[in-house]
């Protein structure tokens, strides 16, 4: 590191591409060359040209980040602490509406997801909330999500000793405390300083699966690190088209002992076009697009917000083919696909079983292709069409699940564990880690009471007999089988 101290001026001076400094943690770096090759955008870096950028960083950046991008020669010195305060990036405060002045209920005395959303949406800033918040279009797929689970009916069954009810299971062979567990929902530590690590808090108290996100905001190291020795969890994968990053990323991920599977993301080959986040104008989206004809990636069509920014930079052009003997040069792990929409896709997916030990029925929390179907809609048209699939592999569900009910009739139709995104993000922002155990409290007593109201001590006891879906029948899929037409996908070579 070089050893100047720097003052104010003349840092402020390199504020453009030509010649562009930032002070990150007291720290002067000359990040020129490095803009071209910022995942989130150039333009993102130039706003905080010649200015203290650490607010703005620190959140979306792992630990490692700089040491991880920057040539050791990129850091010029330190900046004299009494400059710091006129380098500072000025966010105007967001306004408080009376409501936001009140002091935060405790949190016990929040009773169901929806609550602790109301909470967290007071909290967070607004392009977190936004980010969070958003799904793509009209949101169809995100109301639909958690609406269908309302059109099922449950099947109470009575005169029968429900004394005891009991929510452990497993889940690819480990042992789990309950079936409900923590999506790779990305950048935790914009709700909360805590992050990630908040989440893995909360997760080990209840013995529940966390999926680290491929954007988390802290690495898979520090999340992992204090882990009880038996938590579990899994890395989520969203192949760069760098590829050396996703390379180095799974060497370190298979050092990691606490961390039993990849999580290998197709739901989202790019993103959908959230109008909310979009709104939150996070990033100058003319400056990314060129950047991205530039790069040969993926044209970028539509406005900025955070998800564009993170998409930056994953590769669009996965197959079955040539994905899976690629992954598996890479990791020993066993391999979750997540986002399968189909009886067709979840059908060639149980035929890379063993590498592929589960798939994860998901539309991506609403947020890729609006008008996808539920998971629900997916699991029915498995059983209609492909049933061994839940033979061959297990089969795990995210989207829409707000209350134990809905966790109760995801198993009943053959889900082997349950996922939330978006009420791990709100509890983080509730309340850090206590929020996200009062999220996973509330999912985990509303499921026991359900069990124990259908008569049913154990979770592999559900089945369809404790459900009536004839409601949601009638809308899943009815064309043909459509396996004629998979042809050569029918024969992986691994
Ligand atoms: C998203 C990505 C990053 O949906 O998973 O925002």
């Amino acid at each position: 590191m070089g050893k100047r101290v720097f003052d104010a001026f003349e840092v402020a001076k390199h504020n453009s591409a030509e010649s562009c400094w930032v002070v990150l943690y007291g720290k002067v770096y000359d990040v020129t060359d490095f803009l071209p090759d910022h995942p989130g955008g150039a333009s993102i870096i130039l706003k905080l040209a010649g200015k203290d950028a650490t607010e703005e960083f620190d959140p979306v950046h792992p630990f490692g980040t700089l040491e991880d991008n920057l040539q050791p020669e990129a850091c010029l010195g330190t900046v004299d602490p009494k400059s710091l305060p006129s380098l500072r990036v000025k966010n105007e405060p967001e306004p408080k509406s009376a409501k936001d002045l009140e002091e935060d209920p405790p949190l016990e005395s929040l009773l169901n997801l929806d609550e602790i959303e109301q909470l967290a949406t007071k909290k967070i800033n607004k392009k977190t909330w936004a980010y969070y918040w958003s799904a793509s279009d009209d949101l169809v797929s995100k109301v639909q999500n958690n609406m269908v689970y309302r059109s099922i009916l449950l099947r109470p069954r009575v005169f029968l000793d429900c004394t005891r009810c009991d929510l452990s299971t497993s889940a690819i062979g480990h042992k789990l405390g309950l079936p409900i567990y923590v999506s790779p929902a990305a950048m935790a530590r914009l709700a909360h300083p805590k992050g990630e690590v908040g989440i893995a808090e909360a997760c080990s108290k209840f013995g529940a699966m966390q999926l680290i996100s491929n954007n988390s905001s802290m690495t898979p190291e520090e999340i992992a690190k204090n882990a009880a020795p038996d938590q579990v969890f899994g890395w989520q994968l969203y192949v760069q088209t760098d590829v050396k990053k996703s390379i180095a990323m799974l060497a370190r991920v298979n050092r990691l002992k606490a961390i039993k599977f990849i999580c290998l993301t197709l739901d989202a080959p790019v993103p959908g076009k959230r109008e909310e986040d979009e709104r939150s104008k996070f990033i100058d989206m003319a400056a990314l697009r060129d950047q991205a004809k530039a790069a040969g990636g993926t044209p970028l069509t539509s406005g900025g917000g955070i998800g564009q920014q993170l998409f930056f930079g994953t590769d669009a052009s996965l197959t079955w083919k040539t994905t899976l003997p690629w992954l598996a040069k890479h990791t020993n792990l066993p391999i979750v696909l997540k986002g399968l929409q189909t009886h067709e896709d979840a059908y060639l997916a149980s035929l890379y079983a063993p590498q592929v030990k589960a798939i994860i029925v998901s539309n991506h929390g609403g947020r890729a292709l609006d008008t996808a179907p539920p998971a629900v809609h997916t699991l029915l048209e498995i059983r209609k069409y492909c049933p061994d699939v839940f033979d061959k592999l297990e089969v795990w569900v995210d989207g829409g699940i707000k209350r134990g009910t809905d966790v109760v009739k995801a198993l009943c139709l053959g889900a082997k564990a349950v996922g939330i995104g978006r009420a791990a993000l709100f509890g983080l922002g509730a309340g850090g880690a206590e929020g996200v155990e009062r999220v996973l409290q509330i999912l985990s007593d509303e499921t026991k009471t359900a069990m124990r109201l259908l008569g049913v001590e154990k979770v592999e006891d559900l089945g369809m007999q404790h459900i009536n879906a004839r409601a949601v029948e009638q809308q899943i899929y009815d064309g043909p089988a459509g396996f004629d037409a998979l042809g050569a996908l029918l024969k992986p070579k691994l």
